[in-house]
């Protein structure tokens, strides 16, 4: 392959198929996470109850959008770098770490409380990748799609948390 062959291989240009094996790893790891945590909005936001029914059933159909924006980014993030992104409910369940609790068992500040802890799940597992320096040296763009990632989570933690003070 000559120079600009290997160059356009991929979206980001050249990079070692190792580096980029395990970026994309990662990030497939990550769309699964979010994807439980898009089904736990989708699953509290339809089986909420209590006094504050209307702003929680609104907050969670707010977050669900918001998670299914950031998820469908991840995935586009791993077409670019020329890999794929798993797209099958049986891939996510198998590779997913967040647990899932039966609405029906959980208040609403438990259904609140479940999200907030998984969502931290999700940033501390963003953060520990990023401080794979060497790794994401050769890959800025993926590093400040996670640096952005990780901001998009912190958010959402401190929304849930006011809920919870
Ligand atoms: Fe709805």
């Amino acid at each position: 392959m000559n120079n600009f062959e290997t160059l356009r291989k991929r979206a980001i240009g050249d990079i070692s198929e190792e580096d980029v094996t395990q970026i994309a790893d990662f990030m497939n790891n990550l769309l699964a996470n979010e994807y439980a945590l898009f089904t736990k909005a989708l699953n509290y936001h339809w089986n909420i109850t209590g006094p504050r029914f209307n702003s929680l059933h609104q907050f969670l159909e707010d977050s669900y959008k918001n998670l299914l924006i950031i998820m469908d980014e991840t995935a586009e993030r791993i077409r670019v770098l020329g890999e794929t992104p798993m797209g099958t409910v049986e891939k996510f369940n198998s590779t997913m770490k967040l647990k899932e609790h039966n609405a029906q068992n959980l208040s609403s500040s438990q259904m609140l409380a479940d999200m907030l802890e998984s969502n931290l799940i999700i940033q501390n597992d963003i953060k520990g990748f990023l401080r794979k320096e060497e790794l994401l040296r050769d890959d800025p763009g993926s590093e400040d799609f996670l640096v952005s990632t990780l901001r998009k989570h912190e958010d959402f933690s401190w929304m849930l948390k006011s809920h919870l003070e």
